[in-house]
C-alpha cells in the first residue's frame, strides 16, 4: 500500500471511495478546488494497482473567525477491506505535517458525526483530538457533529 500526494488524476477515484463510504458527497468541482488551492494537503492510499482505496481531502479555513491559521479535514475515509491497516492514521499524519509546515497552521479542525465510533477512536484515541464544541443538526438528517481540533 502506498500513500502519496493526490494529483488531477485522483480526483475520480477519491470521489468513488467517498460514495462508498459517506453520505457526505461533494462536487467534482469542490475535489477540483481542493486539489488547485493546497495540492499539499491531500492525499490518497493506493493499492498494488494504483487504485485508491483511501484518501484524505485537506484543505486551510480560508476565513478563521479567530483570524488564527488552521487547516480542516474536509473528508477522510478508507474503503472498508482496507480498514484497521493504519492507512487513515498515516493521511492524517501527512495532511496535517503539510498545514503546519507549509501553511503555517496552528491546529487542524473537523467535523464528525457524534455517533461515528471508529472515526472519533482515530482523531480522539490514535491522533489527540480534542472535542472542541457540538454543532446541533449540522448533517442533512439532523445529526450533531462534534467539532474537534487538534493544537500543533
Ligand atoms: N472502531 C474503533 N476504533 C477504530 C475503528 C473502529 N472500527 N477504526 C479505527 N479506529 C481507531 C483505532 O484507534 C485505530 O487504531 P488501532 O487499529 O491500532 O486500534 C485507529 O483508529 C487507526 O485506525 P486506521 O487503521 O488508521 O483507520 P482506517 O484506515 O480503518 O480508517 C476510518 C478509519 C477513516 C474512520 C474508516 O473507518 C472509514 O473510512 N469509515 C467510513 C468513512 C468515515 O466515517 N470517515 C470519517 C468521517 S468524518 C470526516 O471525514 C472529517
Amino acid at each position: 500500500m502506498n500513500i502519496r500526494e493526490a494529483t488531477i488524476d485522483d480526483l475520480l477515484g477519491m470521489q468513488n471511495c467517498n460514495l462508498h463510504n459517506l453520505p457526505e458527497n461533494y462536487t467534482l468541482r469542490y475535489y477540483l478546488y481542493h486539489a488547485l488551492t493546497w495540492p499539499q494537503l491531500s492525499y490518497v492510499a493506493e493499492d498494488e494497482k494504483g487504485r485508491v482505496v483511501g484518501y484524505i481531502l485537506g484543505k486551510m479555513e480560508e476565513e478563521p473567525a479567530d483570524g488564527i491559521p488552521h487547516g480542516h479535514v474536509t473528508s477522510i475515509s478508507v474503503l472498508r477491506s482496507y480498514r484497521r491497516l493504519g492507512l487513515a492514521n498515516k493521511l492524517m499524519k501527512q495532511s496535517q505535517e503539510a498545514m503546519r509546515d507549509v501553511f503555517g497552521a496552528k491546529f487542524v479542525s473537523l467535523h464528525v458525526r457524534q455517533t461515528n465510533r471508529a472515526a472519533i477512536g482515530l482523531y480522539r484515541d490514535t491522533l489527540g483530538f480534542e472535542v472542541h464544541g457540538v454543532e446541533k443538526g449540522y448533517y442533512a438528517d439532523g445529526e450533531d457533529a462534534l467539532h474537534m481540533r487538534l493544537n500543533f
